[in-house]
């Protein structure tokens, strides 16, 4: 994972390279570190934990005027979060220093046979072998130098190295871990960064470079060079991100913000997009040919974590209306999966980030079987939307805090959106009943908008139940995946076990472990389900299990059973899982807070994750 950044220009690196740093945090947050050259040495601060540990060891070198700094913020890999293990990592003689992000596969080799040159290594890295390996092929030539080097390395990587005798140099090179080149039209200033995020609030020209690309950036130049070391010339987009900013509108964390903000983020994934009228769906920059649209037979989504949730919620939509199968694959195993990819299926690849290692590798599998990637993302401009065949954006805005929201419900709105708009193009769904769909839909914003202002009472709900360490959630049908969702939420930010199951499924073992001790979380929104869901919550408070429901109010019979219940507005099945899921991020939050979590930043994650 990592975030990795580099600057050359006319302002303070060292104020810049903190300033990026800080909008790639989320990328991770075990260390942080910062090389700049002063007096033909190597100058580097570095600290273990959060950034703002490392800003506290250089604030009397903020004001200095340093023309170039490379950067890191490291999720660990190799090696745990300590002094010694963060970026940069240096050459034995403290010449050369790199950032790196990613895994080098073959870094123990590597590290033998430059122990066997006698060479000393300071660290347990696999980083430090890079800057060891080039250092050892180093004669004058930085560029050179570098190339040999990395035509060793197997594995992944983003790097940004500076040498102490260029020191108006930055080497970056990529293979399989991103990396983006922006710089203003005079190149004034030039920046390298693991993804966009860190270009919030400038308007650029960026670039980004393909697996196996060398870029050598030097007196305002940008050389980018192929693996064979020859010259080649990139196309650049315009990148204005000046007035987007961080910020928490007065919210005490990102996380809350982000909830709060889902009645408008959820319109924005709609509008524009649904035409009542005719009871069409229209997708902006959508490029899906005609003939495969009428024609595709099969849809795998993927996706991981709370992107894989939002698939399994969908999947059941895509079927109803599409009456072909579609199967959810969680990323990471889908690659080694014996599927049946064929040039007749349809992946839809589900990523807020668009950097998520794993699903990336999912798609570039499905696209050696020649299947057609949708993907559906937050950030445009991510490596996901990049290799996708089309793409749809969400625009819910930067999602910041670690733990998934506003993207979860926009992800769900859009895959809605795209089953009525396959269904309608392939004649499967009348005009009138996608209306009738569509108009339930617009209502969603309102009914979150009342949840959100139940505020108070789920915060006292949630006093009640922080007491205990484990936590079922139960749901049947769309409130399962809903469940699983919930009960992500809650394992991430207030570190509490929660687990989630079909609640039809307890009676198959779970049920051994229910006691007094283990609260259930009970979704009781769908309808079709709902006599059977009861039936499961009466079975778990008959051994004695604390029951919390979410109802809707005109429902019968769960007062009777549940212990505490938050009600919400009635909605049809399908669109339940919004009401559920605002209900328990709430309850989650409000648990970490009296947990006192890192919210925004929990133990042991980061918001992108680039490694597999
Ligand atoms: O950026 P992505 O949607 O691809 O990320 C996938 C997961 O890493 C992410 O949803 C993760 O599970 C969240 N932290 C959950 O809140």
């Amino acid at each position: 994972m990592c975030g990795i950044f580099g600057y050359i220009g006319n302002k303070n690196s060292i104020k810049e390279c903190l300033q990026g740093l800080k909008l790639l945090e989320y990328r991770g947050y075990d260390s942080a570190g910062i090389a700049t050259i002063q007096d033909a040495k190597i100058l580097s601060f570095k600290s273990p934990g959060k950034l703002i540990e490392l800003e506290k060891k250089i604030n009397i070198f903020k004001d200095l005027k340093f023309d170039l700094a490379i950067g890191h913020t490291r999720w660990a890999t190799h090696g745990s979060p300590t002094l010694a293990n963060a970026h940069p990592h240096f050459d034995e003689k403290l010449k050369l220093a790199i950032v790196h992000n990613g895994i080098i596969e073959n870094y123990a080799s590597i590290r033998k046979k430059l122990l066997s040159k006698n060479i000393l290594f300071r660290s347990e890295t696999d980083t430090e072998v890079m800057a060891q390996l080039i250092s050892y092929y180093y004669a004058n030539d930085l560029l050179k130098a570098f190339d040999k080097a990395i035509k060793e390395l197997t594995g992944s990587y983003a790097i940004a190295l500076i040498h102490a005798n260029h020191p108006d140099e930055i080497v970056a090179s990529s293979k399989e871990s991103p990396i983006v080149i922006g710089f203003d039209d005079n190149k004034d200033e030039i920046i390298i960064s693991s993804d966009p995020n860190a270009f919030l609030g400038r308007n650029l020209n960026i670039l980004f470079l393909k697996n196996n690309e060398i870029a050598h950036i030097k007196n305002k130049k940008i050389n980018i060079y192929d693996k064979n070391l020859k010259i080649i010339h990139k196309k650049t987009e315009r990148l204005n991100s000046k007035n987007i900013s961080f910020s928490k509108n007065g919210f005490e964390h990102y996380l809350l913000k982000e909830i709060y903000e889902q009645p408008l983020t959820i319109q924005k994934a709609f509008l524009g997009r649904i035409q009542l009228k005719s009871g069409e769906v229209e997708f902006e920059d959508f490029n899906l040919p005609k003939s495969f649209l009428k024609k595709f037979k099969h849809i795998i989504i993927t996706a991981c974590g709370t992107s894989y949730h939002a698939g399994l919620c969908a999947s059941n939509f895509f079927q109803k209306y599409l009456k072909i199968n579609c199967s959810v694959e969680i990323a990471s195993e889908m690659r080694f999966k014996d599927l049946n990819l064929t040039k007749d299926t349809l992946i839809i690849a589900i990523s807020q980030s668009g950097e998520t290692a794993d699903t990336l590798s999912a798609i570039r599998k499905a696209k050696e079987n020649n299947c057609h990637i949708l993907s559906i993302v937050n950030v445009k401009n991510s490596t996901i939307a990049r290799e996708s065949d089309s793409s749809i954006f969400l625009k819910a805005g930067p999602e910041i805090s670690v733990c998934s929201t506003k993207a979860f419900t926009s992800q769900i709105t859009v895959l809605y959106l795209l089953a009525i708009y396959f269904a309608r193009s392939r004649n499967l769904l009348e005009k009138k009943d996608a209306q009738i769909f569509l108009k339930e839909l617009k209502k969603i914003p309102n009914i979150i908008k009342k949840i959100l202002k139940k505020r108070k009472e789920i915060e006292k709900i949630a006093q009640k139940y922080a007491i205990y360490n484990s936590f079922f959630f139960l749901g049947r049908n769309l409130m399962y995946p809903t469940a699983m969702e919930a009960a992500l939420k809650l394992k991430e930010i207030s570190y509490i076990d929660a687990n989630a199951y079909p609640a039809g499924e307890m009676k198959h073992g779970p049920l051994a472990l229910i006691s007094e001790k283990l609260p259930i979380v009970g979704f009781c929104l769908n309808e079709k389900t709902y006599d059977k869901m009861l039936s499961n919550l009466m079975e778990a408070k008959a051994r004695s299990a604390p029951i919390l429901a979410i109802a809707s109010k005109k429902s019968y019979g769960i007062e009777d059973i549940a212990d505490d219940i938050i009600w919400v507005d009635k909605v049809i099945d399908d669109l339940a899982i919004f009401p559920a899921t605002i209900v328990g991020q709430l309850l989650a939050y409000f648990i970490a807070i009296i947990k006192k979590t890192d919210i925004d930043q929990p133990r042991n994650l980061a918001k992108s994750v680039t490694v597999e």
